[in-house]
């Protein structure tokens, strides 16, 4: 008995951290909010969808026997993201680990055009702003403990073209250039900071913006995928999450982890060319 229970503990790869993930009532957030739970992390959501935030969380307790709490947050209000930071640290005495996942898409179109500024300042404002307001409260409570793991979601628009907004993309590659400009900073303090460029992931999010439904998401995307005999979902990326944010990764800061099966790299127009 003793030998069986102190096995699964062992294989709780983030037991006894406390993680706060932006966006975590939907999609990504809330795959890697549940995984994160199952492996012993104490985890906030923080998220502007309240009753579903509230729901979420509370499905994912009573499946993991962890607590998960809710608080409503606007990543791009900073008394919104001081709160949420400060509600973590007082339920459970520190953050070990924030991800700045929350992030929306805009007006899709490509064409520049088309784009008023007010709905390119927009995507700024929650993908990039927010990002920046997440890690800086993150820092300022884990300076002073000398430890702790700041995770943003960045895109595969930070690595290829994705036939995305300008302001999506921008914001995006501006997330890559935080990641490795506060891992440099942070460093001293053994803050790791990290982030993670999914390809297609069918989430309600991308579901909502393509009008088709999730599981048909994931169909386009296999369809043009790289890698095949799999399908990205965002499992996945919670896995690259709960890898970055656990011990394993204690020497791995200042990356952006692409996750896309190799997609990016998959330009055959050289190819095409040659025939
Ligand atoms: N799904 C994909 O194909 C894909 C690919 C690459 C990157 N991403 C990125 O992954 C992240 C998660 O996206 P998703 O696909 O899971 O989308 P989603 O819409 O399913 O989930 C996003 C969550 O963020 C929350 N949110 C939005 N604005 C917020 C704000 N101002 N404050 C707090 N919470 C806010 C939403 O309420 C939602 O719960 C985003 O940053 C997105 O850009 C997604």
């Amino acid at each position: 008995m003793a030998a069986s229970s102190s096995l699964a503990n062992f294989s709780k790869r983030l037991q006894g951290k406390v993680a706060l993930i932006t966006g975590g009532a939907s999609g990504i957030g809330e795959s890697t909010a549940r995984l994160f739970s199952r492996n012993g992390a104490k985890v906030v959501i923080a998220d502007v969808q309240t009753d579903l935030g509230h729901s979420v969380s509370k499905e994912i307790s009573s499946e993991s026997g962890e607590k998960v709490s809710f608080i409503h947050c606007n990543v791009a209000k900073e008394s919104d993201v001081e709160n949420a930071v400060n509600n973590a640290v007082s339920l459970y005495g520190k953050l070990d680990v924030i991800y700045n996942n929350a992030g929306i898409r805009g007006n899709t179109s490509p064409n520049i055009l088309a784009i008023e500024s007010e709905d390119f300042k927009k995507v700024l404002d929650v993908n990039l702003y927010g990002a920046f307001l997440g890690a800086k409260h993150a820092a300022r409570v884990m300076i002073p403990r000398k430890k702790g793991c700041i995770l943003f979601t960045s895109s595969i628009a930070s690595v290829t073209n994705g036939g995305l907004s300008q302001a999506y993309t921008a914001s995006k590659h501006a997330v890559v250039g935080l990641t490795k400009n506060l891992a440099v900073e942070l460093g001293k303090y053994g803050i790791r900071v990290n982030s993670i460029s999914p390809a297609g992931v069918p989430t309600p999010g991308a579901a909502g913006v393509m009008g088709v439904e999730a599981k048909k998401v994931q169909e386009i995307f296999y369809s043009i995928a790289n890698l095949k005999e799999a399908m990205l979902d965002g499992n996945d990326i919670a896995h690259a999450a709960m890898y970055l944010a656990s011990d394993d990764a204690q020497y791995v800061s200042g990356t952006n982890l692409v996750v896309d099966g190799g997609f990016s790299l998959t330009n055959n127009l050289a190819s095409v060319a040659r025939k």
